[in-house]
């Protein structure tokens, strides 16, 4: 184990750590190694208690209440202003509004970190709302309008866990690789605009958040529980989202139950259908061709966004963006039982921990197909194994996120007044720096698939063998 971390800053105020989860649990350990501060103000607020003895142990403070719309202006204010000097917020919780916490730490002048624009509890499934209204371009639209209201001043960094977060800098460094691997003469981008022409020049027609976890439990999965490698609740709200994804300019077809947004920054499409009960077809290193699950994620929509060339409206480029998602084979039994059952998810829900694992990695990546090269995944490769000895109380999918959330963090203190910021407007090799030494192995690779290769079918089916990419072919009809 590597005994000297670096330690990157001194937070000098009280930190705050809304939800004590999966994702709260990991990060802990790693806000202590990396950072200089204050143990007597650090303050982990949770309605669940049932893992206080982690924060208790360590001399902290655990408040265990939720927060709620009706309680979270002075609930976190009392601790975000207790004492001297400036603070952090970190919100690593289900149920609470991104938007609003974050409007009050930039209020009060503390830097804010989330890894999803989570909405007050009751969103997710509340049947007044149509789809559109309960996308995650509409939750994304509310962080763009504020960040348009009020620019500049603390910052406040939306999304910044492993995905949405680290992929968006994955996408930049597999875009560099793929344009030196083309040979092509560039330097390399410093604004969105330079990042977006680039990514036309390459030709990269889409990209998918390409993700295989192996991750399997000791004990195979009992009937009627739900079981992942991260939040289950988390999960179950945006598996039931509209399938969500970035639509790029090189689509000559759309399915029939396809929506476009007329406000807003109408990067996205979504279909009226749940996500993860929507199978697209895609590729990691590991498995090969696998189908993946077109589950909504802010990035799909952002990156989408980011590298668009031109008006929004009449984009000159564009790249199609979305998650295609092999959880864990746990998790996949689980989609299976719940959707079998109407969509109601399993009373009893379980997330593996590290020590119920007996192997597996946590492949994630991004692909980037369609340019001279055919197709690119870069990713993370990081095994249980290696992240037992990196980092205590998570797994590998935990761990991807917790140094995502850290990098995040070190890049907010870097840049104190940077404004609201999603991943894709920090700079990613600073990012990248700050978490590869947890992400075990962190490698490219090019591949020949293509969503017509070997699709030999004893039924005929309705293609487009001009453009292989084409979303007809990748979507599971
Ligand atoms: N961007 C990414 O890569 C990524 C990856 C994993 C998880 N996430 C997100 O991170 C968040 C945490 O994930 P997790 O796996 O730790 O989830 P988890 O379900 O393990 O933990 C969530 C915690 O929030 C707590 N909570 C519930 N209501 C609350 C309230 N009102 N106030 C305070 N706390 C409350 C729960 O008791 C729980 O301990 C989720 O929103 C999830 O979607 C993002």
């Amino acid at each position: 184990m590597t005994s000297t971390w670096p330690v990157y800053h001194e937070i000098t105020g009280p930190i705050v750590m809304i939800g004590f989860g999966s994702i709260g649990k990991g990060t802990l350990p790693l806000i202590e190694r990396h950072f200089k501060f204050d143990k007597k103000r650090l303050t982990v607020i949770d309605p669940f208690d049932g893992d206080r003895k982690l924060v208790d142990d360590r001399g902290y403070r655990f408040v265990h209440q939720a927060v709620t719309k009706d309680n979270y202006r002075e609930l976190l204010t009392t601790f975000l202003t207790e004492g001297e000097g400036t603070g952090f917020c970190v919100n690593l919780s289900v149920d609470t509004s991104s938007l609003d916490i974050m409007k009050l730490c930039r209020e009060l002048g503390v830097p804010y970190i989330d890894t999803v624009v989570e909405p007050w509890t009751g969103f997710y499934f509340d049947t007044s709302k149509g789809p559109e209204a309960r996308s995650n371009y509409a939750l994304r639209e509310t962080v763009l309008e504020e960040k348009r209201r009020s620019p500049g001043g603390t910052t406040a960094v939306s999304c910044c866990g492993a995905n949405p977060g680290m992929v968006s800098w994955f996408v930049k460094k597999a875009l560099v690789d793929v344009a030196g691997g083309l040979g092509l003469s560039f330097e390399k981008p410093t604004s969105r605009d330079g990042w977006a022409k680039l990514m036309a020049r390459v030709g990269v027609k889409g990209i998918h958040i390409a993700e295989r976890d192996t991750q399997r439990a000791k004990a195979p999965k009992p009937m009627g529980v739900f079981v992942n490698t991260w939040s289950v609740e988390g999960f179950v709200s945006e598996g039931n989202q509209p399938a969500e994804l970035g639509w790029g300019t090189a689509e000559t077809w759309m399915p029939a139950n396809a929506k476009t947004h007329e406000t807003g920054c109408k990067a996205a499409i979504y279909l009226m259908q749940p996500g993860a009960n929507t199978r697209v077809r895609s590729w990691c290193p590991t498995p090969g061709p696998q189908y993946g699950f077109l589950v909504t994620h802010n990035e799909a929509i952002s990156i989408a966004d980011f590298f668009t060339v031109g008006d929004k409206d009449k984009p000159e480029f564009r790249p199609t963006c979305h998650y295609a998602y092999h959880p864990a084979n746990d998790a996949v039994l689980s989609l299976h039982e719940m959707f079998g059952n109407g969509g109601k998810q399993q009373k009893t829900s379980h997330i593996l921990d590290e020590n119920e694992i007996v192997d597996g990695i946590d492949e994630l990546g991004v692909l980037l197909y369609g340019h001279g090269k055919n197709a690119y995944w870069f990713g993370s490769q990081l095994s249980i194994e290696e992240t037992r000895l990196l980092a205590p109380y998570q797994n590998a999918t935990g761990l991807q996120v917790s140094s995502a959330v850290l990098a995040g963090m070190v890049w907010a203190l870097d840049n104190p007044n940077a404004g609201i910021v999603e991943a894709d407007e920090m700079d990613y090799e600073r990012c990248l720096e700050v978490q590869s030494p947890y992400l075990g192995p962190v490698k490219g690779y090019y591949t020949d698939w293509t969503p017509l290769t070997d699709r030999q079918s004893l039924f005929p089916e309705e293609l487009d063998t001009a453009n292989p990419w084409s979303f007809k072919n990748i979507l599971v009809r």
